[in-house]
């Protein structure tokens, strides 16, 4: 079966075609993306309506670009997914209604796709992936999670960050040190030049012995030493982004460590944006070989937001049992606010919706 994925719940326009195959692996063929970081550069974050816009404009170019690298026409698609949530509503809009007027056109079924369902499962399509069950480490610009994943649907939360998401204060912390949107990366590249201890900045609920992050604090301790810097930020610039980045990986690696020890699982997943960072990785690592667990990652490509993640979930999903009925019609629906630890192993996508 043919999977075609549409992602546009942020500021990337993703499109890609997976194959499941008949032996059950699901194989990535095409794949087009359009970030549009530039766009939103001016504004030091995200334009929800310019965001909309771009995505109506990017969306069928992409598909005709992710189509023609898996060397499949539209006809061959079996089912188009998209992502349904969480994210941007009007940005939403435009992959729900694209995906569902395609499939309805085709007479395939349109798959509503959660979005943090697509990282959890990203490393799937790496060349070392994983087996159940596992603990997700989720980190992106929206959320934080640690979950316990025993299969496709069946995911338990197991803490979640009580504020700040970890790529909202690499965000956060790289607009007060004047580096931009998005910053996570940015400062992390010029992290590499600093000294990540020249700062002592708090490492928030390190000993709560809980799974909960908070990162808020984190951000108002960078902007004090930003202020007490004054002129001399300049030259202190790589230093604090260090020291920041060494505040929020130490969080993320110690609490990761402390699930793997509370479930008693072998192995870690880690998804999102920010599990691209080198920092998180070496840590990782690290621990894990201290330890005696093994962690997975995404290819590098797939740890932001990208449509190979949503085809992947779609087929994985469908492979596991079907889907509800839903885009009766061509009706559809998006969910802009949408918890993932809370939907149905059998795939009722209902459930699990949070209020407003
Ligand atoms: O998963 P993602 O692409 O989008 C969301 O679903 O939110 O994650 C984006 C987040 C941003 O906060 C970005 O700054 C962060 O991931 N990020 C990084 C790195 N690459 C992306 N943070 C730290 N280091 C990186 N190398
Ligand atoms: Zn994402």
């Amino acid at each position: 079966m043919w999977f075609l994925g549409i992602e546009s719940s942020c500021d990337e326009t993703g499109v890609a075609v997976v194959h499941l195959r008949p032996d059950g692996t699901v194989q990535l063929v095409g794949a087009a993306l359009h970030s549009q970081v530039t766009m939103h550069h001016d504004y030091g974050g995200v334009v929800p309506e310019l965001a909309s816009r771009d995505h109506i404009r990017r969306v069928l170019p992409l598909t005709e670009a992710a189509l023609s690298e898996a060397g499949v026409t539209l006809h061959a698609i079996d089912a188009v997914a998209y992502t349904r949530g969480p994210g941007l509503a009007g940005a939403l809009l435009v992959g729900a209604g694209v995906a569902s007027a395609m499939a309805m056109a085709l007479g395939v079924p349109a798959l509503g796709v959660h979005h943090l369902e697509g990282h959890l499962l990203s490393p799937f399509l790496s060349t070392d992936p994983p087996e159940f069950p596992f603990v997700a480490l989720l980190v992106s610009g929206g959320h934080t999670q640690l979950m316990r994943v025993d299969g496709v649907g069946r995911y338990t939360l197991l803490g979640e960050t009580i504020d700040d998401a970890a790529g909202e204060a690499f965000d956060k912390s790289a607009k007060l040190l004047g580096l931009g949107y998005p910053g996570g990366p940015a400062l992390s590249r010029l992290a590499q030049q600093g000294d990540p201890t020249a700062f002592a900045l708090p490492r928030p609920l390190l000993h709560s012995g809980d799974l909960d992050f908070s990162f808020a604090g984190l951000k108002t301790a960078v902007l004090t030493q930003v202020r007490k810097l004054g002129p001399q930020l300049q030259a202190r610039r790589a230093d604090l982004a260090a020291a920041t980045e060494a505040a929020i990986v130490d969080v993320l690696a110690h609490k990761a460590g402390q699930a793997m020890r509370a479930t008693g699982l072998a192995r870690l997943v880690v998804a999102g944006g920010v599990g691209a960072n080198s920092r998180l990785r070496a840590q990782l690592n690290a621990r894990a070989q201290r330890e005696g667990w093994r962690v997975h990652y995404p290819e590098l490509a797939l740890c932001t937001d990208n449509g190979a993640m949503i085809a992947l979930a779609a087929a994985m999903r469908w492979q596991a049992g079907g889907w509800p009925a839903q885009g009766d019609g061509g009706a559809f629906d998006v969910r802009p606010r949408w918890s993932l630890h809370a939907i149905d192993p059998a795939g009722a996508a209902d459930g699990g919706v949070q209020p407003g």
